[in-house]
């Protein structure tokens, strides 16, 4: 049987999550005013570093008394550097149910050599987040990009708590709502959700995380690149936008555009609204067909950014394989990049949801999913 092909192809086959997709109305003469070759302790860089922090601020409602800095090293960058300025004062509780929150309690256990209780589920399921003890410093992902499986809100951490949560919500922030009281730190990079570039990290801070930071120091030592205090005081400008080392300007200037991009599309809510219905293009999909189903097994839990699936046919002999050909076949078509599901998770699809993506572009992918399904389960049959 041939399977024909279908007829729309999406006008943006990138559905990567991360690097993702950048806004649908960037051309790269949108850096035109970067301020490349210049300071960035000059008058033009600073007031750029700060329209960057400001405009964070505005879009994902960020409490004015919590600080914002932008840091080296990407969201790795600004989670290492909470985790080493802060941790170690009183004991610690991670939380991991995909790759990158496994990657945290491997620093913590192995390299701060903490005495962490590690709390895990398997792909596709979260930890219950009730049973951790918030007097202790809690680690934690908002949304677990490897397995499409995110916090359904926050309300398993009171308010009211002795301890710090630490939080990575790379592949949340701009994309759905953080409750910022249950939040002492909480990272991202500009590489995510809003589609920027990679190389610099968010990292904001709660007043208890501030407080943490001027009345404890680690036992161990800092690199200059980690340090946020000096003499015993946080080193306000660092929030303010003078940064520890030098920005890329270039990377800057994208960033401002992406904020611009994201209040034009109605900020925080026009994100979210963007990546729900992502969501639900996806959600009717997988609902009318039988082989393919969310890898996140609870519907609450399902992402609407990092968007995994997984094929469920028995027909299919060899499922890791499988989902490789499936991908490599719309990688080669030019239909979708980069949708493979992570290398450490279990196999499958992942597609990027984020508000940077086209629902229209989500809706001309799915029938060439389920074309590159029929055409393998052929292929398959045909080897055997
Ligand atoms: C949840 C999570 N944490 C951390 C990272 C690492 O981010 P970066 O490479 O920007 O440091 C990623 C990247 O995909 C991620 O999804």
């Amino acid at each position: 049987m041939v399977v024909p092909q279908p007829a729309t192809r999406p006008e943006n086959p990138r559905f990567s999550s991360g690097p993702c997709a950048k806004p649908p109305t960037f051309t790269v003469d949108a850096l035109r005013n970067a301020a490349l070759g210049r300071s960035h302790r000059a008058a033009i860089g600073k007031e750029k570093l700060k329209a960057a922090i400001d405009g964070t601020r505005e879009i994902l409602g960020v409490p004015d008394d919590y600080r914002i800095a932008i840091v080296p090293a990407s969201d790795t960058g600004a989670f290492e550097m909470a985790m080493w300025n802060l941790l170690g004062e009183r004991p610690v509780e991670m939380a991991a149910w995909e790759s990158f929150g496994a990657g945290w309690v491997t620093d913590v256990v192995k390299q701060l050599r903490l005495e962490a209780k590690v709390y895990t589920a398997d792909y596709g399921q979260i930890v219950d987040m009730t049973t951790l003890n918030y007097d202790n410093d809690v680690c934690f992902t908002w949304n677990g990009t490897t397995s499409g499986v995110r916090m359904p809100n926050g309300d398993a951490i009171p308010p009211g708590r002795d301890g710090l949560t630490l939080c990575d919500a790379t592949s949340a922030a701009f994309a759905m709502e953080l409750p910022w009281d249950r939040l002492d730190v909480t990272t991202f990079s500009w590489q995510k959700v809003l589609g920027g570039e990679a190389a610099h990290g968010m990292l904001i801070l709660s007043p208890r995380a501030v407080e943490r930071l001027e009345n404890y120091s680690p036992p161990w030592p800092l690199p200059k690149i980690f340090r946020l205090t000096k003499g015993g005081k946080l080193i306000e400008g660092i929030f303010r936008g003078e940064t520890i080392n030098t920005p890329s300007m270039l990377a800057l200037e994208d960033y401002l555009f992406a904020l611009d991009w994201a209040k034009s599309v109605g900020g925080l809510a026009g994100l979210a609204e963007r990546a729900n219905a992502n969501l639900a293009v996806i959600e009717d999909f997988v609902k009318t067909r039988e082989w393919i189903d969310f890898l996140a097994i609870d519907a609450t839990t399902r992402s609407q950014t990092s968007v995994c699936l997984k094929f469920t046919d028995p027909r299919i002999l060899d499922g890791a394989s499988f989902a490789k050909a499936v991908s490599r076949r719309l990688d080669t078509e030019g239909i979708a990049f980069d949708i493979g599901s992570y290398r450490d998770a279990p196999p499958g699809l992942r597609i990027w949801c984020g508000g940077t993506v086209e629902s229209s572009d989500i809706a001309a992918l799915i029938p060439w999913i389920e074309w590159a399904f029929l055409i393998e389960i052929e292929a398959q049959q045909a080897a055997a």
